[in-house]
C-alpha cells in the first residue's frame, strides 16, 4: 500500500487482526503507528488493550510477536448487536477471568466484579448496552492498571493469564479451531480452581461459588483428560512461550478474588489431570 513511516495503520476487528496489525505496525519500517478498533467483546477487553501483539504457529499460539501500544483504542458497543453467540461467550470468557484476579490487580478501589457479574448475567446476555459498558469498562480499569505497572510481562502481568495455560496447550491441540479462547480460558480456571481446592489454597465454598459463576454464564467443566491424552498437554504447555526451562507457569486462585503463581515440574502437571 506503499506506507510511509507518517501514516498509521488501523485495526478494525477482533483479536486476530487486532494482533497482525500491531504486530505489522510494530515491524513495518521499524515501526509505525496503529490504533486499535475492536469489534468483538474479547478484543474489547483484552487484546486490543496493553500492546501485545502476535501471530500463532503450528506448534505454538502466540509464539511470534512484540509489545507495542497502540495511539489510540476506540471502544463502541454497537459492534456487538452483530456478533454471534459462540464470539460473544468467547468474550465473557475473559470478562469472567477478571472477577477472579480483580485483587491481584493493584487497583485502588474494589470494584466488586465478581458480585456484579453474578447479578448481570441476563442484562449480559441480553446485551443491555449499559451493563456492557460498565463490565467493559470495569476490566479495563483492572487491565490498565496492571499494565501500567508491569507492561512488559515481568511479573505482576502474569496474572491475566489465569487459564491460559491449559487454554493454550488446547487451543493448539485443537488447531485453533475446535475452542474459541475464552471457551479455552474457562476450562482452563476450572482446571486450577479444582487444583487449588484440591491443594487448600481455596475453600469448598468459593470454589463452588466460582464453578456456579461460571456455569451461570453457560460454560462447562469438561473432562479433558478423557478428550486429550494429558501427557500430550503437558507437553504444548513446554512450548508455551511462559513456561520456563524445566517447569511450567500457572496462575492458580489463592484466595477469594486473588491469584498467584505457582511453577511444576512436568510430573507435577501431570498430576493435575
Ligand atoms: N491477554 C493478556 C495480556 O494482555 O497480558
Amino acid at each position: 500500500m506503499g506506507l510511509t513511516r507518517s501514516d498509521v495503520m488501523i485495526a478494525v476487528g477482533g483479536g486476530v487482526i487486532g494482533d497482525i496489525t500491531g504486530f505489522a505496525a510494530s515491524t513495518y519500517m521499524r515501526g509505525i503507528d496503529y490504533i486499535q478498533v475492536p469489534t468483538t467483546l474479547l478484543s474489547m477487553v483484552d487484546s486490543s488493550v496493553g500492546g501485545k501483539t502476535a501471530i500463532d504457529m503450528k506448534d505454538a499460539k502466540n509464539i511470534v510477536g512484540t509489545f507495542y501500544q497502540p495511539k489510540a483504542v476506540f471502544i463502541n458497543i454497537n459492534f456487538l448487536k452483530t456478533l454471534d453467540k459462540k464470539q460473544f461467550s468467547s468474550g465473557l470468557g475473559e470478562i469472567l477471568k477478571y472477577a477472579f484476579i480483580e485483587e491481584s490487580c493493584g487497583y485502588e478501589q474494589s470494584l466488586f466484579l465478581f458480585e456484579y457479574l453474578t447479578l448481570c448475567c441476563e442484562k449480559m446476555f441480553e446485551k443491555e448496552a449499559m451493563t456492557l459498558m460498565r463490565i467493559i469498562e470495569y476490566c479495563l480499569k483492572l487491565k490498565i492498571s496492571i499494565v501500567n505497572q508491569d507492561e512488559k510481562e515481568n511479573d505482576l502481568r502474569r496474572v491475566l493469564n489465569l487459564g491460559h495455560t491449559l487454554a493454550h496447550a488446547l487451543e493448539t491441540k485443537g488447531r485453533y479451531k475446535t475452542y474459541t479462547h475464552g471457551e479455552a480460558v474457562i476450562q482452563g480456571i476450572f482446571f486450577v480452581l479444582d487444583w487449588a481446592h484440591k491443594n487448600d489454597l481455596i475453600s469448598y465454598s468459593y470454589c463452588r461459588l466460582s464453578c456456579e459463576l461460571l456455569t451461570k454464564y453457560g460454560f462447562h467443566k469438561e473432562d479433558i483428560s478423557n478428550k486429550y491424552k494429558p501427557e500430550e498437554l503437558v507437553e504444548l504447555m513446554k512450548k508455551d512461550k511462559k513456561s520456563l526451562r524445566d517447569k511450567i507457569r500457572f496462575i492458580v486462585p489463592c484466595d477469594k478474588k486473588k491469584v498467584k503463581e505457582v511453577q511444576l515440574t512436568q510430573e507435577e502437571t501431570l498430576a493435575m489431570f
